[in-house]
């Protein structure tokens, strides 16, 4: 039998018994006016309403601040075969309200409009969001807050609290503005920000702050703030999300001083090493001076007939040739007693290091394939000084690589034990156009420079370097591809 033929087989009592076993959820029949006409018994369970009570009874008996004029506008949308949802709160007999969904329906008949009801006790789904919405909010990684439109902190997670360094109470101070300046020069609410804000002008508002915690640590954090809003778009609250960034913030931090250091470095070699070609260059005219009138003066002294004026004018040059020897005698053994700030370290991780700081400060992409030997062994020299040999390194390959127009410049860099065992040894090869025979008998030389722009001192400098260190640093004879350099630096005490 078709269902329209089933229902019309059935009597009232029936049809009640029927629509009550099959309906798990509440149903009411009202008219235009509102009164209610029928119920099931899942209805009368839910209001707490024994089923001869009902028929006496208004929506708005059962509902929480109903305007039936209103709700009867919103009635009329409703057209025979579709439905509305609404939310709400119904009222129980005892008083008591819960949540609600509507599933609003229309029995149209000719002589008036009777509206079907389905309803669902809304408090376990919502309770259920509510605390999946808590969970979200407290387990957040990030410091979330809600503040109130009058600064009036409405919840904060742990973690919110955590980063400021504060306790709930104190942070609803702050944020009132007692406390402003508590943690920051400057004001904790811009005026013009809020308003930007409030008025939809900016949908968030991103800052990085340095703050100081009552606990008298500095910490660096990233806020943003946005406006929840309301259905109708009018501004609820404010949201809040802050992140810790000290750690970053430290490394940004080290890492410029780090380039600092570097670059005083290199000011205080490039002048050393100036000094130390020069006193070199000098040193050989002055000591063939000094050779020179010394056979002057022995010439003089056996033969006769010189003037005395003139034997010590001659004997004057001989002294002062000798005495600015010893003065760049001087000088170049003052300028080796230099860079003695030795410490031990892993090689490798220095290699790492610098090869990604060589990339950011400079700017160049470039390709390495490491080949780190991780079985090597700690060594002992001054960190600073070995990096600025790899960089002078790379920055040499690089120029030749880029000078001979390869656009992807590679590099292969490869750590071992050396053939002395008692040494750590580095190699860097490039895939640039290598070096020439007759360059290569003059490459450490200072001055010696194929580039425009180039001074010439960087392997000069390099190789004075790692002699600091107690290693060599050399070119590999009849490398290929491009050129290779190799360094050692002593491996620490194994002991
Ligand atoms: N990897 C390399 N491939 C090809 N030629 C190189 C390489 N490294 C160095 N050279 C040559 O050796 C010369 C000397 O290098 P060095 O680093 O001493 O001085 P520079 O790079 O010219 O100047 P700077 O003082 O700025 O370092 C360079 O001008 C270049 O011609
Ligand atoms: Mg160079």
């Amino acid at each position: 039998m078709p269902l329209a033929g089933l229902v019309d087989a059935l009597d009232k009592e029936e049809l009640r018994s029927l629509l009550d076993a099959a309906m798990p959820d509440a149903l009411l029949v009202h008219d235009h006016a509102g009164r209610l006409l029928a119920a099931n018994q899942e209805a009368c369970r839910c209001l707490g309403y024994h089923p001869g009570e009902i028929s006496q009874l208004n929506i708005a008996d059962i509902s929480r601040d109903l305007d039936i004029a209103a709700a009867q506008s919103l009635w009329l949308g409703v057209e025979p075969g579709s439905r509305i949802v609404l939310q709400g709160h119904h009222r129980r007999k005892d008083g008591s309200f819960f949540p609600v969904d509507v599933h609003l329906g229309l029995l149209d008949r000719a002589e008036q409009r009777l509206y079907v009801a389905v309803f669902r006790d809304a408090t376990e789904a919502l309770r259920e969001s509510e605390a999946r919405f808590r969970a979200t909010f407290e387990q957040a990684a990030v410091g979330l807050a809600h503040v109130g439109l009058n600064r009036r902190l409405l919840r904060a997670n742990d973690k919110f609290c955590e980063i400021l360094g504060v306790s709930r109470d104190a942070l609803r101070v702050l944020l009132s503005g007692e406390g402003e300046g508590a943690l920051e020069e400057g004001s904790w609410h811009e005026p013009a920000i809020e308003e930007a804000l409030l008025s939809g002008a900016r949908g968030s508002v991103s800052a990085e702050r340095r703050i100081r915690p009552p606990d008298g640590r500095t910490a660096w954090i990233n806020v943003t703030v946005s406006v929840a809003r309301n259905d109708d778009g009018s501004p609820y609250y404010f949201i809040v999300v802050m992140e810790d960034i000290t750690q970053r913030k430290t490394l940004e931090e080290k890492s410029e001083e780090h380039g600092r250091q570097m670059d005083a470095l290199m000011k205080e070699q490039l002048i050393a090493q100036t000094a130390a070609a020069l006193a070199h260059e000098l040193n050989q005219p002055l000591e063939a001076i000094a050779a020179y009138s010394e056979v002057a003066l022995r010439a003089m002294q056996s033969e006769s007939g010189w003037s005395e004026q003139m034997q010590r004018a001659v004997l004057g040059c001989n002294l002062q040739a000798q005495r600015a020897g010893q003065v760049l005698h001087d000088l170049i053994g003052q300028l080796r007693t230099e860079g003695d700030d030795k410490k031990i370290f892993d090689l490798n991780t220095l290699v790492r290091d610098v090869i990604e700081r060589v990339r950011t400060r400079e700017s160049l992409n470039f390709q390495v394939r490491l080949m780190l030997d991780p079985a090597l062994p700690q060594v002992v020299g001054n960190p600073l000084q070995i990096e600025k040999v790899l960089h002078n390194l790379l920055r040499n390959g690089l120029d030749a690589m880029l000078g001979a127009g390869i656009t992807d410049p590679s590099f292969t860099i490869a750590s071992h034990r050396g053939a002395d065992p008692l040494m750590a040894e580095v190699s860097v090869q490039d895939m640039g156009p290598g070096i020439p025979p007759e360059l290569a008998q003059v490459l450490f030389r200072p001055f010696r420079s194929a580039k425009r722009g180039g001074l010439g001192l960087g392997l000069s400098i390099s190789r004075s370097l790692i002699h600091a260190q107690g290693g060599q640093l050399w070119l590999e004879r009849d490398a290929s591809p491009g050129a290779t350099f190799r360094f050692t630096v002593p491996i620490a005490d194994e002991l």
